[in-house]
């Protein structure tokens, strides 16, 4: 296997309790909005009903769900070994990421599901990398090298383009993005 095959692999395992959280969300999502309907001091939504208690909770499970195979997968992969508290940090830490996101795009005057090109693919990953970063320190300075960090930013944006093109399509979401 040649090097960047295998680096380009690596990052997608290891950020697949993110990647598997962020569209579940989506599937599962809907119901009542964590931020209750209630607006911010600006008198616009402090979140928006796009994100949910329901897509939260099944998207932060199935992350979690996804990282718990993978972990009994490792030893028979030799890819990277996940912690508990890693599977747990990538699944909620996407969310969260993503949330604090529609937090802003609210305040700067976006409607729910307004573009924001970057910010919307990338939002999950800086939301994975940085809860995982202060749980677990160890494991992710251990996994998460320079070049697999790059290789991440680099393949996000176009995995997210083409799952949301087929969220969309599949009737899951309403814009392509
Ligand atoms: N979703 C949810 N709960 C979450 C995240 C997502 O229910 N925590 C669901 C919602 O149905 C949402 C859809 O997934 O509309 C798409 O997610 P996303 O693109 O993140 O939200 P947007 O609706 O585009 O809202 P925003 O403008 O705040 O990003
Ligand atoms: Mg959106």
């Amino acid at each position: 296997m040649t090097e960047i095959i295998k680096i380009i692999i690596t990052a997608v395992w290891l950020m697949m309790p993110a990647y598997i959280s962020n569209p579940m969300a989506v599937v599962f999502g809907g119901g009542m909005p964590i931020d209750l309907g209630k607006n911010w001091t600006d008198g616009k939504r402090i979140l928006g009903d796009g994100k949910t208690f329901r897509g939260l909770f099944a998207g932060t499970v199935c992350g979690i769900i996804a990282g718990l195979i993978q972990m009994k997968a490792t030893p028979l992969l030799s890819l990277g070994t996940f912690t508990l508290t890693a599977i747990i940090t990538l699944s909620f830490g996407a969310l969260l990421g993503d949330m604090i996101k529609s937090f802003f795009k609210r305040r700067m005057g976006f409607e729910r599901g307004g573009k924001m090109p970057l910010l919307d693919q990338l939002d999950f990953v800086a939301g994975a990398w940085i809860l995982t970063y202060l749980f677990d320190k160890q494991w992710f300075s251990e996994n998460f090298s320079f070049e697999i960090m790059i290789i991440v930013l680099i393949l996000t944006p176009v995995l997210h383009r083409l799952t949301n093109i087929m969220g969309y399509h599949l009737k899951l979401k309403k814009e392509p993005w």
